[in-house]
């Protein structure tokens, strides 16, 4: 039987219309993969990749797996235009020889270790002393991660494994680290969830090293932000910015954030711990619910363009530090530089020289544990 010719066609064009109209926006359609694309080659000639995460609001975050970087952060202003809020290179040439951990995986431990040493277990450990007499952060964000979509209805999710061997960095144990970044669904979050485990007695403190600019990178300084910290305490430093020990009230101090307060507010008065940090290089107790649970750390907003992030974690303590060493010669993302305090970076964590100081919460992992954290830094408008 003969086939009426128009058949095919008007089925496909009713199909056509009935799924453009199923969808009310059909330009916000994503990929439900994660996007990969080249991102160049470092010098030994490695090349590495650009993973690139979206939502359904448009939202986006751009991931390389040199170093678990965070790349770029795509978010709406008040009036719906998207910005790319975190500081970064342009090329994988500016990751490989920075200093600066722009969006940086860090560890194996992040923050400093006083002298470069640690006693675990009757063990003296020696680090490398890379922040004068002080050991800070550690390499993980200069090696090559391996990568892997791991996508679910919970939202586009890149993981990043790395295996830190047994003595590297001085370190012991064999430590396998996995950082799963994810944009959820349903809202402008992205969410770093990290676990490890280690094949004898360690330290590890990882954080995430975003330096953000909630005007848009590159956009002058961040001063006139509002910030909020959820912590009644901080840790004092001495002049290399390693904690005394003291667990100090924020009250009637430069570090009160308790309350909404512009970065630039108190930033210049004259108080020791600014004049060793050259402004806010601090670490804050978090007031959490309890130990281990995701609670609300910090809040910050830009009253130009209308962006308010919000940080929650797992880590006890947030190092608020309000971008001092930027001089002005990095050559950033677009042809912009950053000058001094033009990038905030809320760094979820556990206290810094943890390992010297017994009555901080501890940063020890043992052979048969699973280290857990999760730091969710989510975006609105207002
Ligand atoms: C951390 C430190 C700062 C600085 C930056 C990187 O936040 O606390 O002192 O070293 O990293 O420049």
């Amino acid at each position: 039987m003969a086939r009426p010719r128009a058949t095919i066609p008007a089925i496909a064009v009713l199909a056509f219309f009935t799924a453009t109209m199923a969808r009310p926006y059909p330009h916000t359609e994503v990929n439900s993969k994660v996007q990969k694309q080249a991102f160049g080659k470092l010098q030994d000639g490695r090349s590495v990749d650009l993973y690139i995460l979206t939502n359904r609001q448009g939202a986006e975050a751009a991931i390389t797996n040199y170093g678990a970087t965070l790349v770029s952060l795509k978010v709406p202003d008040r009036h719906g235009k998207h910005g790319d809020v975190v500081l970064g290179y342009d090329k994988i040439a500016g990751y490989e020889t920075g200093k600066a951990y722009f969006g940086a995986t860090v560890g194996r431990y992040g923050n400093r270790i006083a002298h470069a040493k640690f006693v675990l277990d009757g063990t003296t450990y020696t680090l490398e002393k890379n922040d004068g007499e002080n050991h800070l952060h550690g390499g993980f964000n200069k090696q090559v991660w391996t990568a892997k979509d791991v996508s679910s209805a919970a939202g586009q999710t890149l993981e990043l494994t790395y295996l830190s061997q047994d003595g590297e960095e001085g370190f012991p144990g064999n430590l396998s680290v996995k950082v799963a970044y994810t944009l959820l669904t349903g809202q402008n979050a992205l969410k770093i969830d990290y676990t490890a485990i280690t094949d004898k007695d360690t330290v590890l403190n990882l954080t995430h090293h975003s330096y953000f600019n909630l005007a848009g990178q590159g956009n002058g300084d961040v001063l006139q932000h509002q910030l909020t910290i959820h912590a009644s305490r901080f840790t004092p430093v001495d002049s290399t910015l390693i904690p005394t020990g003291e667990l100090r009230e924020v009250r009637n101090t430069p570090f009160d954030f308790l309350q909404p307060t512009a970065i630039g507010a108190r930033i210049d008065q004259d108080d020791p711990q600014l004049k060793f940090g050259k402004g806010y290089d601090h670490n804050w107790v978090l007031d959490q619910k309890s130990p281990g649970s995701l609670s609300a750390a910090a809040q910050a907003y830009d009253p130009e363009s209308g962006r308010a992030m919000e940080v929650s974690t797992t880590e006890p303590g947030l190092q608020f530090y309000s971008g001092n060493f930027l001089d002005g010669s990095i050559q950033g993302k677009d042809g912009k530089t950053y000058g001094p305090r033009s990038a905030f970076c809320l760094e979820t964590q556990h206290f810094p020289d943890s390992p010297n100081h017994p009555d901080f919460p501890s940063t020890v992992l043992k052979p048969g544990q699973q280290f857990r954290s999760s730091t969710i830094y989510k975006f609105s408008k207002r």
